[in-house]
């Protein structure tokens, strides 16, 4: 490696998604002094944790300013969608700071669903037809919604916290979730305006790019569980658990999903002037052997993470570097030939209400995984829950089914009261 001057770095987050980013990137040579804002007690093992919130730009800029910070990556959409890219690029003590994500104007691909909708259309990019609305077109939207097969799926335009979704299986539950979205204002502004588009019936993957805005790098592909029950039934959660890689995602699906998704996604944001340098997270989903685009977002997927980076065998500082630079065609990404599989820890009651600050124990029985911590943090000299999801639980093996094994055995071993996981991750495999 060519000498380069070691990059203080500031992660933002606190979820799984950074705990296994902040584990990454503090092992790189290239990691100078690395901060993590707010982190949890997992990333302290990793960094120096700074009581500053992820959507706090005045305190995010000092601390970049107070830390010299080189590298600023924000883990969650929030901040982006937010426009923390540009507000780093219009402040001259800012500006030199690389920043790992797209401008406010590139984050719109996940931070509106309807302009996203709109740049597939544009450039061809297969995802299910669709119709937006809004209070002011309400009769039509019932309309469209009667004429339209079953099951449809209503969705809040803006940022929702993975609540915005609701596939209706007959009109009456359809038009009940579209009238709370643009009549009673539920999720507020970001229900104002409401995609209802048709639903797919297949299997869903998660497929991440790493681009400087020309060029892009694959990182390995995964699947999450989203459902909370096994079998993948009750409520949608932020996700109980990932594989990579997918093993119905074969070199003919993926070369598909490269041609028809992934470069015209690279190339018309591109061509239409939008500043994207950092992730794209496609969620896809295969139907009868053709990918189609379910949803983008402008980051990493958690709990994706926390088996995408751990297969990635690339140094993640050199690759930003190069992000930096423009260069990405220059870099060839190395996937660990090593399956993973994590498991996720959550409260009793998640992804409903659920009691924080139970003392967790047990750390120190666990062999050979990672322990990602999600929602932590520490308290009085122990481990405390903090949050729904709170710790992933990573493995390697030779095959899906025996990295998660190794997950499931370690997963027993870590404590609180009212611990719940599923105990089918990967069982379709
Ligand atoms: P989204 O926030 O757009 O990812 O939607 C959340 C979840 O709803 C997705 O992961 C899918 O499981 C499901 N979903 C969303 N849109 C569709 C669709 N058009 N057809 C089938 N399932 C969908
Ligand atoms: N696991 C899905 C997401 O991060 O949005």
């Amino acid at each position: 490696m060519e000498f380069q001057k070691m990059k203080n770095i500031l992660l933002l987050g606190s979820g799984g998604r950074e705990c296994a980013l902040a584990w990454k990137l503090s092992h790189s040579p290239l990691c100078g002094k690395f901060y993590i804002a707010p982190g949890n007690a997992g990333t302290e093992a990793y960094g120096i944790n700074l009581p500053v919130s992820y959507n706090d730009f005045e305190g995010i800029k000092k601390a970049c300013i107070d830390y010299k910070i080189d590298i600023l990556f924000p883990g969650p959409e929030d901040p982006l969608v937010a426009g923390i890219y540009d507000f780093c690029k219009n402040d001259p003590s800012l500006r030199h700071i690389i920043v790992v994500g797209p401008s406010k104007d590139g984050a719109q691909l996940e931070g509106s669903k309807a302009w996203s909708k709109k740049f597939m259309e544009r450039h061809n990019i297969p995802t299910a037809a669709y119709k937006e609305f809004s209070a002011g077109s309400f009769e039509q939207g019932v309309a469209y919604i009667k004429r339209s097969e079953l099951p449809i799926v209503i969705k809040a335009d803006g940022l929702a916290a993975g609540k915005g979704v609701v596939i209706a299986q007959n009109t009456v539950e359809a038009v009940k979730a579209f009238r709370a979205m643009v009549m009673n204002e539920q999720f507020g502004d970001a229900g104002k305006n409401v995609v209802i588009e048709q639903f797919l019936d297949g299997i869903e993957l998660s497929v991440f790019a790493f681009t400087d805005g020309t060029n892009y790098v694959l990182l390995p592909e995964a699947k999450d569980y989203k459902r909370v029950g096994e079998g993948d039934t009750g409520l949608n959660t932020g996700g109980m658990g990932a594989i990579s890689p997918v093993p119905f995602a074969d070199d003919v699906f993926m070369q598909k999903v490269t041609q028809r998704i992934i470069e015209p996604t690279v190339k018309g944001l591109k061509d239409e002037g939008i500043i994207y340098h950092g992730f794209i997270f496609f969620g896809l989903i295969k139907v009868k052997g053709e990918p189609y685009v379910i949803e983008y977002n402008c980051r990493l997927g958690d709990p994706e993470t926390e088996v995408v980076i751990p297969r990635l065998e690339n140094d993640l500082v050199e690759l930003i570097q190069k992000m930096q630079d423009g260069k990405l065609n220059e870099v060839t990404v190395k996937h660990s030939p090593k399956a993973a599989g994590a498991v996720m820890l959550v409260s009793e009651g998640y992804p409903g209400d659920y009691p924080k600050g139970r003392v967790m124990t047990g750390f120190e029985k666990v062999r050979g995984s990672l322990l990602f911590h999600a929602g932590t943090k520490v308290s009085g000299g122990d481990v405390v829950t903090n949050g729904g999801r709170v710790i992933a639980i990573t493995s390697y093996g030779d095959d899906i089914k025996l990295a998660l094994e190794k997950s499931y055995e370690n997963a027993a071993l870590v404590q609180y009261e009212g611990r719940y996981y599923r105990k089918d991750i990967g069982f379709e495999f």
